[in-house]
């Protein structure tokens, strides 16, 4: 079954492959535009302390956990699950941590695609010049005439979700690993540079004060759900996507150091995104923190509009976003794809169309949410809000729970063990005891806690 499984979808060249196309899904929207905005409407310092014990204590437990689970039912998401518990002699009922996670992905898809699109639609503002010179307001209403405007929201949204099938289409592992090899290289310089020029033009002891200083007062037990739902959201748990990848996974490659290595890129990547964008923010007059999901499309802009070889830059920049976002959807879309591929015996072509139309239709909610449905709120939530809370704030730490007691309390520990194929066995008894201990509780908590704060 292994094989015939392999070879149904295809594996891995290497551990190195397996590590970059982890790290395509990891890094994503929601390092360069979400971990800022986040942390810049919760205050700053202390969500971001939270976020980081969230990534080294949940995170990183969680995610070997699910690595490992791919890796040993090396299939979709749904049968690796189906697998792994009817071997345990397990209830149904624990499949739907495989189910969740194909529904999380589409949902999260949805809105992806469309915020994906801004930032393809970026591309070319900057490369026109049509944002050359500019300064904060015009900057501003440039993008809210983007946002009014349903038709043009849905021509990019459409275009990435083609970008996205096409891809996928083509199966995970043909050409995308090249490009993943050559472009997250060239995305962490253009990163440094901008940091430079963020430290050179911008207000950075205000930005790095803002970021590191750990005040605890504006952190509230809801920001503490938001830190934990977006550490899963970056590290891609929690849905499938890396236990699919998992499952493409050669079967001698550690499991502890690949997800360390993962890990530690992407948290890398949203504190640089951080240090970029914040320095500029508290250097441009009537720029506030807490903009929200705008923040990267107001800032970054006024800094590539003034900058010497700025078009040019600005451009690449998006492209990068753009890229980043790229290699993060199609892991969205994949566990999906393999789950009909298996079971319902669809082509990949077809999966794809089917899933994709899907992710296109819902994501027409997010699309008017900035426009004509702006208004449209149930208990002071858009459609997007809605769904980005559902998904990120609840979906996720629910599955990652589930996941940790599942490998932690439900499989056999020599089965775990086995499966894990570490050689350090102190390590491996640190996560085990993270993974049963603390994740079920803390998730359990911080959960709890967070619900009760946002809504009563
Ligand atoms: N990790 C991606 C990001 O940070 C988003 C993502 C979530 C991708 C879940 C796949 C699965 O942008």
């Amino acid at each position: 079954m292994v094989e015939s499984n392999q070879r149904m979808h295809g594996t891995w060249a290497s551990r190195w492959t397996f590590i970059l196309a982890a790290t395509g899904s990891a890094v994503g929207l929601g390092n360069i535009w979400k971990f800022p905005y986040i942390a810049g409407e919760n205050g700053g310092g202390a969500f971001v302390l939270v976020y980081l014990l969230c990534i080294l204590l949940l995170g990183v437990p969680v995610m070997m956990a699910e690595v490992m689970l791919g890796r040993e039912g090396r299939m979709s998401p749904v049968n690796a699950m189906r697998f792994l518990t009817s071997r345990a002699g397990l209830h149904g009922w624990w499949n739907s941590i495989g189910w969740l996670g194909v529904i999380v992905g589409i949902l999260i898809l949805s809105y992806y695609a469309v915020i994906a699109g801004w930032a393809l639609n970026y591309i070319f503002d900057m490369a026109n010049g049509s944002l050359q010179g500019a300064n904060g307001a015009a900057v501003s209403k440039h993008f809210g005439e983007l946002l009014a405007s349903p038709g043009r929201l849905m021509f990019w949204q459409t275009l990435f979700l083609i970008l996205t099938m096409g891809v996928v289409i083509g199966g995970v592992t043909r050409g995308l690993g090249v490009a993943v090899r050559i472009l997250m290289p060239v995305l962490f310089v253009v990163m440094v540079i901008l940091l430079f020029y963020g430290a050179s033009q911008g207000d950075f002891d205000a930005g790095l004060e803002f970021l590191f200083s750990f005040r605890t007062d504006r952190l509230t037990w809801a920001g503490v759900l938001e830190a934990l739902g977006h550490a899963f959201f970056s590290l891609s748990l929690g849905m499938g996507a890396i236990m699919a990848y998992g499952a493409y996974m050669p079967a001698e490659a550690p499991i502890g150091k690949t997800v360390v290595t993962i890990a530690f890129f992407d948290t890398l990547v949203a504190l640089m995104a951080g240090m970029v964008i914040f320095p500029i923010v508290f250097a441009i007059p009537g720029m506030a923190p807490d903009a929200g999901p705008s923040l990267m499309f107001q800032t970054l802009p006024v800094v590539f509009g003034n900058m010497p070889g700025g078009l040019f830059f600005g451009a690449l920049f998006f492209v990068l976003v753009t890229i980043a976002a790229w290699s993060s959807s199609i892991s969205l879309i994949e566990p999906a794809v393999a789950w009909l591929i298996e079971s319902w015996g669809l082509n990949r072509i077809a999966a794809n169309l089917l899933l994709g139309g899907i992710a296109w239709v819902l994501g027409i909610g997010t699309v008017l949410s900035f426009n004509a449905w702006q208004d449209k709120t149930l208990a002071g939530f858009t459609y997007f809000d809605a769904l980005d809370f559902l998904t990120s704030s609840i979906m996720l730490p629910i599955t990652g729970l589930l996941i940790a007691v599942f490998v932690g309390w439900k499989m056999a520990p020599p089965v775990v063990f086995a499966a894990m194929e570490d050689r350090m066995p102190r390590t491996l008894r640190l996560w085990y005891t993270l993974l049963r201990f603390m994740a079920p509780v803390a998730i359990g908590v911080i959960f709890v806690f967070g619900i009760y704060n946002k809504f009563f």
